[in-house]
């Protein structure tokens, strides 16, 4: 088992890692990585000026404190770098000089630079330069910026939509009352009444569909976990009065579990897998599995995934601007519209993920995993059918190959970290080696969706030869070591990539990249066919509570909307903020509470409306119903 392999990781790596020590009082004689002047004290005086701005320290070979920067900032895993620092600077308080509202932004980057090395140079003794001026507000421009064309045509979109709802719940209550036979499907889509119901009720007749109530656990927990990260990867880097008790943390457990988790996005990649073999197959006992399928379920799948993708694309390049103000309103929001308004075709498209990885940073993060899982479904649908007749397997294998071989040859040629770590500098920069090169690749990712594929066709043929795992010990007992094992995979190998001071070698960041996917992808396909198949009696009986199906269903506008939720909660900040962990927990439970708040109504109204819509228009009310997978993404 790899699990094997990840204790011996385990034990390598205690032998490793004497944290960087350095002591406080060195520590702070380092100038601060982040300030913040008052703002509103410096919008209110009458010619007030406030910029933001990135400062470099410069270095120097015989000053004491550039060295003791050079030194602590060394290790980027878990370090910033200290000599890049920033700024919330009132202009007109803090660099006393006539007339600076007259200057071009050029002189006043030379003002700047100037005033604020004065400044660092009195109190640190270390010489700085202004990098960039990311913007300035001044108190004498209104603030409130027009409304242009966009902000009117979705203003517009959300009125016919809302309006739509109307429409159709009121054409449903009348509907309901005069008992007429039928009614018309398309306008019954936007029924409130009728989505609620849906929403409440389970409406899979196949007992074998039934089978998998308990991945709506999985998918809720899941979710939870990715709003988790989320906030703790986002909250704590930036505009921040502690930055030292973050980089401490990462000498903790915990902590280097946490920032090394993202690879568990895999077992989506595995369950969407899973699911679409299971659906296909069972369709395939009603109509023949012919190439029209094709197009049809990718534009199902479209139909479900594309709504919510617009929504958040229209509101974050239109209305977002326009909710708040504040010191960093525009370091925190203002990139994520100009991204979304240069790139929202690339989202559309799916094809995000596949531009270079200085463009389209900051725009809808999330959505790498729904182009790559598009791509992957594509992917999966077209080799399902070219392969109905022979070649299954080898074509399966070969996938899987492709999956195991990709990431680590990506290791090899670019000599980038074995999975997608957490570090200050990524956060700060949004930029990281790894992101686009390796973590978001669809084909990177391709092993855990074909044992999820396998592990669909496995189910199937079990099912319908009705087989029956007998009541074994071992079964249940290795189903309650799943959890642990997760916590185990992830703590170790956060404790191998990060307690040590530099990279490891070449050819264990090899392995682990291609081992960690799959190796996930087969713990939690082991999970899905004990719940399944109740191997453990008691965590099936907690997975199939039906109760999870209400958050499950949300999930997947959870998913799109919580980042915007993390933006604008970031861009309201207008003091450094105090990271301490009932801080982070309550950011994170503030955070979800909202975010499945939000998730309702969007489900209601906008998400169930237009897949049904999709689906009824494109693939009829009833035909290949039953290849409609389940599944709710994300
Ligand atoms: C930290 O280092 C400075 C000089 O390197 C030394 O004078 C001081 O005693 C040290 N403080 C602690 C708490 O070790
Ligand atoms: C820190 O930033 C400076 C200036 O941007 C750069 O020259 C230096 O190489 C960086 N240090 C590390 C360790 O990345
Ligand atoms: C600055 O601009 C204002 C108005 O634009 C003008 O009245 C003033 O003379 C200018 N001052 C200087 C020093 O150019
Ligand atoms: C920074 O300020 C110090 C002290 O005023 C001065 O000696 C030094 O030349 C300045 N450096 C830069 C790059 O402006």
């Amino acid at each position: 088992m790899f699990y094997k392999y990840f204790v011996v990781l385990f034990l390598i790596g205690l032998s490793y890692g004497e944290p960087l020590y350095l002591n406080v009082t060195e520590y702070f004689r380092m100038p601060p990585l982040f300030e913040l002047d008052n703002y509103e004290k410096c919008m209110a005086s009458e010619d007030g000026m406030f910029c933001v701005v990135a400062v470099d320290v410069i270095t120097e070979p015989d000053n004491d404190v550039t060295n003791i920067i050079t030194k602590y900032s060394a290790n980027r895993l878990k370090r910033f770098n200290h000599s890049n620092i920033e700024r919330g600077i009132c202009v007109t308080s803090s660099c006393r000089r006539q007339n600076i509202h007259n200057l071009t932004m050029e002189d006043l980057k030379i003002v700047l630079s100037e005033c604020i090395n004065k400044t660092i140079y009195n109190e640190y003794k270390v010489e700085t330069k202004l990098s960039r001026i990311n913007y300035c507000h001044n108190s004498k421009r209104r603030l409130d910026q027009d409304f242009d064309n966009g902000d009117q045509i979705f203003a517009i979109a959300v009125f016919i939509i809302v309006l739509l709802n109307i429409i159709g719940t009121w054409y449903d209550a009348r509907l309901t009352r005069t008992n007429e036979s039928k009614g018309n499907p398309h306008l019954l889509c936007f029924s409130i009444i009728k989505n609620w119901s849906k929403y409440i009720t389970n409406e899979h007749k196949d007992p074998r569909f039934k089978s998998f109530q308990g991945l709506h656990a999985i998918k809720t927990i899941l979710t939870f976990l990715i709003v988790m990260v989320h906030v703790l990867w986002l909250y704590p880097f930036t505009f921040v009065d502690n930055p030292r008790d973050l980089e401490l943390n990462y000498d903790k457990l915990s902590y280097q579990m946490l920032f090394n988790g993202a690879s568990l996005m895999q077992v989506y990649f595995m369950m969407s897998g899973c699911l679409l073999v299971h659906s296909l197959k069972i369709s395939g006992e009603h109509h023949a599995e012919t190439w029209t399928m094709f197009p049809l379920i990718i534009i199902y799948r479209l139909g479900r995934v594309l709504p919510a993708i617009m929504m958040i694309l229209g509101f974050t390049t239109t209305w977002f601007r326009h909710l708040g103000n504040g010191p960093l309103w525009n370091y925190y929001v203002s990139p994520a519209v100009s991204d979304c308004r240069q790139y929202w075709w690339s989202h559309l498209l799916f094809v995000n993920i596949l531009l270079p990885d200085t463009e389209n940073r900051a725009c809808i993060l999330q959505s790498w995993h729904i182009s790559a899982e598009i791509h992957l479904f594509t992917i999966s649908l077209f080799i399902y059918l070219a392969t109905r007749k022979r070649f299954r397997s080898l074509a399966f294998t070969i996938m899987f190959l492709i999956g195991l071989v990709g990431p680590a040859l990506h290791v090899w040629f670019k000599d980038v970290e074995a999975t997608l770590l957490i570090y200050p500098e990524f956060i700060r920069k949004l930029m990281s080696d790894e992101f686009r090169n390796v973590h978001s690749k669809p084909y990177n990712n391709m092993s855990a969706y074909v044992i999820g594929m396998c592990l669909g066709l496995y189910i199937y043929e079990a099912q319908r030869s009705n087989k029956k795992f007998n009541k074994s010990k071992l079964l249940s007992v290795l189903t309650l070591m799943v959890i642990p094992t997760t916590f185990l995979l992830f703590s170790s190998s956060g404790y191998y990539f990060f307690a040590r001071n530099g990279q490891s070698p070449i050819l264990g960041r090899m392995i682990y990249a291609a081992a960690h996917r799959p190796a996930l992808a087969l713990v939690y396909a082991f999970l899905v066919l004990s719940l399944v198949f109740d191997f453990n009696n008691f965590l099936s009986t907690l997975a199939n509570w039906s109760a999870w199906r209400l958050p499950s269903r949300l999930t997947y506008m959870v998913y799109i909307v919580h980042i915007t939720v993390i933006q604008y909660l970031l861009g309201s900040r207008t003091q450094l903020d105090h990271v301490a962990f009932m801080n982070i927990v309550m950011s994170v439970v503030g955070v979800s509470c909202i975010s499945f708040l939000l998730a309702l109504p969007l489900y209601l109204l906008l998400e169930a409306p237009f897949t049904n819509l999709v689906k009824t228009l494109a693939i009829g009310d009833h035909s290949l119903s039953s290849t409609k997978q389940d599944s709710k993404k994300e």
